[in-house]
Formats: structure tokens, C-alpha cells, sequence
């Protein structure tokens, strides 16, 4: 397979495992690059791609702004709070305005769950999905799969437990997507309240003890509360929150093997995760964002195959 079976990246869902595989061996050759001394290369040059982020992000807005530029696209840099949504224009009509500047890919991270799907049946470009609500964030869960695979050899047959707020996490379902297309177990684990009612229909184990979750595990992911998501109290306070899932090097300790941390970022240190665990050697949080870069710039250059100049 030499091209992706989608001609947007609107989720993990669906996406056939090819396509990850597809979209990995690319990623491979461009992590090269970037290490490269010269980190450029001239594959989407004449391309213009708008990254349209109607909520706030720190690593997927950058990453997705580094791979358009290591790739040599031209780049155009949206944000909601100082544009024109403010004064009421609606999505579809302030992307085709974006549009009629010759813009030829979009990058859009939006609220609402299915934003970016509803955008898709609107418009002729491609459009990767930098998440959308408490619904997909597929590169997320792309560069996660990518850094267990680079460090652990494969995804295959690994145990993976996802920690925290599953109900309200975006990274979570296209976590559980990617992994479990990849051949990876997954679990979930914290509290019930925060764990959606449909999570064992889609074949993943619910364990409510932290530790039995890392006894069991080859890698945790450890989520942030969404607090932002979140209408209604779902657990007393953060303290009594950490005091039942944050993982701290007492409890890291105290398992019978070393397992990978991860994290998506942003972290809530020393709610879902303490200081210790997040900067120790069995903790990938940066490589995950090293990799987001390589990640992004194999999807931007898979999906720029279908455009027609
Ligand atoms: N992981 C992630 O999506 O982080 P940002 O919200 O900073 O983009």
C-alpha cells in the first residue's frame, strides 16, 4: 500500500491498519530528516495548508505548524478568539472564505465532536482532524501508537492501560482505535464515573485498581482530567482524585517491572502524575511530542497526494 484509503484523516475509526502502517514507515524516514542537520525537505512546496484552531493548544498547533514547514508548505495560522466567528460568520462560511485564498489542506482542531466530519462533506480539500471535543484526536493517538513501537519494538500483542478521565478524553478513543487495530490489549482504568457506559462494547477491559492496572500493564498512559468538559463534580477534589489514580514513584516502584509511562500533555503535575514519574528514564512524554512532528508531516504528505494542482 502506497497511499492512505481515506482521503481525510477524521479519526482512527476509520482507518484500516495499513493505513497506520502506511502512515508509520513514512513517519520513519521523516523522523531521519529532522534529525537531520538541513531539517527541510521540498515534498509539499507550492502546498498551503491553514491550521484552523478554534480551541486552545500548545504541542498539536506547533507540531502541525514544524511538520508544514520541514515539508516546505506555505502556512497560515487561524485562531478563533481574534477572527470573525466572533461576530457571528458561521464554520462553513469561514472556511470557504480561507478556501478562496487557494488554501489546499486544512488542519482544524474545533469544540464540537464532529466538527470536523461535518466540515468534510463542505468542502474539496483534504482536512486531518486535530480534535474535535470529546470525540477523535487521531494524530494524538498515531504518534502514541508510534512511540510505543520505538520503544517496545512493536505495538503487537503489547498491554496497554489508558488512566484517568475516559469519559470526557478524545485521546482515549483514538487510543483504543489505533492500539487495538495494531494487535495491542487495552484496558481502562479509574474511576467509574469517568468511564463511559458504552467502554466494554468496544472490547476493552475496565479495571478500577490502579494498581492491578500497572501489575498488568506494559504501558500506561496516564490522562488529565478534563476539568474544562466537565459540567457536574465527577470525584471529590483533585487531592482525593490523585490520591486514588495519580501515579507516583511509590506506586511505580512498587510494581514487579519497569512499565512505559506516557502522557499526552498537558500535564497536571502531582494530580495525574507526579513530578518524579513524568521526568524519570521509564517516562516517553517528550519523545511522544519529538514524534508528533514525524507523525504529522507523514500525514500532511499522504493526504497532499490527492491534490490536484
Ligand atoms: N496533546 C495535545 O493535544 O496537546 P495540546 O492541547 O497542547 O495540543
Amino acid at each position: 500500500m502506497s497511499t492512505l484509503s481515506v482521503k481525510h484523516l477524521l479519526g482512527i475509526k476509520n482507518l484500516q491498519k495499513e493505513d497506520i502502517e502506511l502512515i508509520f514507515n513514512t513517519a520513519d524516514n521523516f523522523k531521519e530528516v529532522i534529525n537531520r542537520p538541513i531539517r527541510k525537505v521540498p515534498s509539499l512546496r507550492d502546498i498551503t495548508v491553514a491550521n484552523l484552531f478554534f480551541e486552545n493548544s500548545t504541542r498539536t498547533k506547533l507540531s502541525f505548524e514544524l511538520a508544514e514547514k520541514r515539508l516546505s508548505a506555505d502556512t497560515l495560522n487561524f485562531s478563533a478568539a481574534s477572527s470573525s466567528v466572533n461576530k457571528g460568520e458561521t464554520l462553513v462560511d469561514t472556511v470557504n472564505n480561507i478556501l478562496a485564498m487557494k488554501v489546499d489542506m486544512l488542519v482544524m482542531r474545533h469544540p464540537d465532536a464532529g466538527a470536523a466530519t461535518f466540515l468534510s462533506n463542505h468542502i474539496d480539500v483534504p482536512i486531518v482532524n486535530a480534535g474535535d471535543g470529546a470525540h477523535e484526536h487521531p494524530t494524538q493517538a498515531l504518534l502514541d501508537a508510534y512511540s510505543i513501537r520505538e520503544k517496545l519494538g512493536s505495538v503487537e500483542g503489547k498491554k496497554v492501560v489508558i488512566v484517568g478521565d475516559i469519559l470526557h478524553s478524545r485521546v482515549a478513543l483514538s487510543n483504543i482505535f489505533c492500539l487495538q487495530k495494531l494487535g495491542a490489549e487495552v484496558k481502562v482504568c479509574g474511576l467509574s464515573t469517568l468511564m463511559p457506559k458504552y467502554i466494554e462494547s468496544l472490547g476493552v477491559g475496565y479495571e478500577p485498581s490502579l494498581m492491578k492496572a500497572l501489575e498488568w500493564c506494559d504501558v500506561a498512559n496516564m490522562l488529565r482530567i478534563q476539568l474544562e468538559r466537565q459540567d457536574t463534580k465527577f470525584f471529590p477534589s483533585k487531592k482525593e482524585y490523585s490520591m486514588m489514580y495519580g501515579l507516583n514513584k511509590e506506586r511505580l516502584d512498587s510494581i514487579s517491572k519497569q512499565i512505559t509511562v506516557m502522557h499526552p500533555g498537558p500535564i497536571n503535575r502531582g494530580v495525574e502524575i507526579t513530578s518524579d514519574v513524568a521526568d524519570s528514564k521509564q517516562s516517553i512524554i517528550l519523545q511522544q511530542v519529538e514524534n508528533g512532528v514525524a507523525i504529522r508531516m507523514a500525514v500532511l504528505y499522504l493526504l497532499a497526494n490527492s491534490i490536484k494542482k
